[in-house]
């Protein structure tokens, strides 16, 4: 074998590898807990707005009364000019609301100072999904404004009017939630990145190519598609039967490292539920708990070792489609509250100052 140092080679997913040192998040996945900077997720989405999070995240305390203030009209006067930016230069047609992220993230140069530059990017996700959304739908993409909340300015910039207060909350608490989670795909990329000194921006685009991937920020969208082709509660069993007879995989069932049901699926459950929804909302969650009860007895019969328990995916996609977030856009909304996590691994891995460098296993040929 062929490696330098003394290394054992890991497993080709890293997961028996704690890769970095972090007082941003903690996952337990046989205990279903997670905490994000000393608070319970539970209580962080109940308690909290997603300004406040990112300053704790940011600066690990909340923000005064005052500090909130500046910070909310920062987002609001940064949201507006990234729109003009978008005005001004337009944005290469794409029809993957990711990969127009991407692009447009990529076109800030960064000043050299982490939280400017994270609050640049924290404005940016919402006004670029929702520009996206006005040229998907060929409706003119209203301007930003100061005066609201990230929340309240992304849903009335998507659905062209203000959001009732009720699905506002749903949405910060959706944002507050996925603000950060352990050592993750996306994260991971976004520290390797900054470990080598380079800038916060470089690091978090590079985060959301990893988020695009279908195994990473991808399955909100086919929980959806699932709940449309089962259509009632009466049909889920046999639908789900069919889709395991047929060895394809229940979407928004199963985690890698939760050996129970993940507790962002039960944050977004509640959140749907106290919604005074339409009667299409209602009738969505009962077909979505019907459906998880159902398939969580299934694999249960089927994978009695594996407890595959809902995930955060299988809510996310009735939370987002019942506050009116088009379902093109779940993965590019996962980006705006994950975006405030990557930040703060971003300034985390550059007060650490080590360069993320592992070892490979050379399997290719030997010189003769
Ligand atoms: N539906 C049906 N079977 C499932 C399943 C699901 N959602 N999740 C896992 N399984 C089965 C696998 O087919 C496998 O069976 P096998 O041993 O007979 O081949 C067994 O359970 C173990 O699966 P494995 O791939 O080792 O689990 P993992 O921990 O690597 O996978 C996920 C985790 C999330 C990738 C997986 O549960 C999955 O594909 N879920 C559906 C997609 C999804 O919701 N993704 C969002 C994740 S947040």
């Amino acid at each position: 074998m062929h490696t330098t140092g003394s290394g054992k080679v890991s497993r080709g997913g890293l997961e028996d590898v704690v890769a970095v040192r972090t007082r941003l998040s903690s996952v337990d996945g046989q205990a279903g807990e997670l905490v994000i900077a000393g608070h319970r997720v539970e209580e962080l989405a109940d308690s909290y707005s997603f300004e406040e999070v990112c300053h704790l995240l940011w600066h690990g305390e909340l923000p005064t009364p005052a500090a909130l203030t500046e910070f909310r009209a920062r987002l609001g006067r940064k949201r507006i000019r990234v729109h003009e930016m978008l005005v001004e230069q337009g944005t290469p047609a794409m029809t993957d609301p990711m990969d127009s992220l991407r692009s447009v993230l990529a076109r800030f140069e960064s000043n050299d100072d982490l939280v400017d530059d994270a609050t640049t990017m924290v404005a940016a996700v919402p006004t670029v999904n929702a520009w996206w959304w006005s040229h998907r739908s060929g409706a003119p993409a209203p301007a930003p404004r100061e005066d609201l909340s990230t929340t309240a300015d992304y849903l009335r910039m998507l659905t062209g009017r203000a959001p009732g207060p009720a699905a506002a909350r749903a949405l910060e608490r959706y944002l507050v939630t996925v603000c950060d989670h352990g050592m993750n795909a996306s994260t991971f990329t976004a520290r390797i990145i900054a470990s080598t000194r380079s800038d916060l921006i470089s690091a978090v685009v590079g985060a959301v190519g990893a988020l695009k991937g279908p195994l990473h920020g991808g399955a909100p969208g086919p929980v959806l598609e699932m709940l449309d082709a089962i259509g009632s509660p009466a049909d889920a069993e046999a639908w789900l039967r069919r889709e395991l007879a047929a060895g394809r995989r229940i979407m928004g069932m199963g985690h890698r490292i939760y050996r129970v049901r993940d507790p962002r699926a039960a944050v977004f459950e509640r959140a749907v539920g106290e919604l005074s929804g339409t009667r299409e909302s209602n009738e969505r969650l009962d077909l979505a708990r019907s459906v998880e009860r159902i398939a969580e007895a299934l694999l249960a019969a089927a994978h009695p070792e594996r407890n595959l328990k809902a995930n955060v995916e299988f809510y996310t996609a009735v939370l987002l489609e019942a506050v009116g977030v088009p379902r093109e856009l779940f993965s590019a909304t996962f980006a705006a509250g994950r975006m405030a996590g990557w930040a703060a691994h971003v300034m985390e891995q550059r007060a650490e100052d080590r360069l993320i460098r592992p070892q490979s296993e050379y399997v290719g040929p030997l010189p003769a």
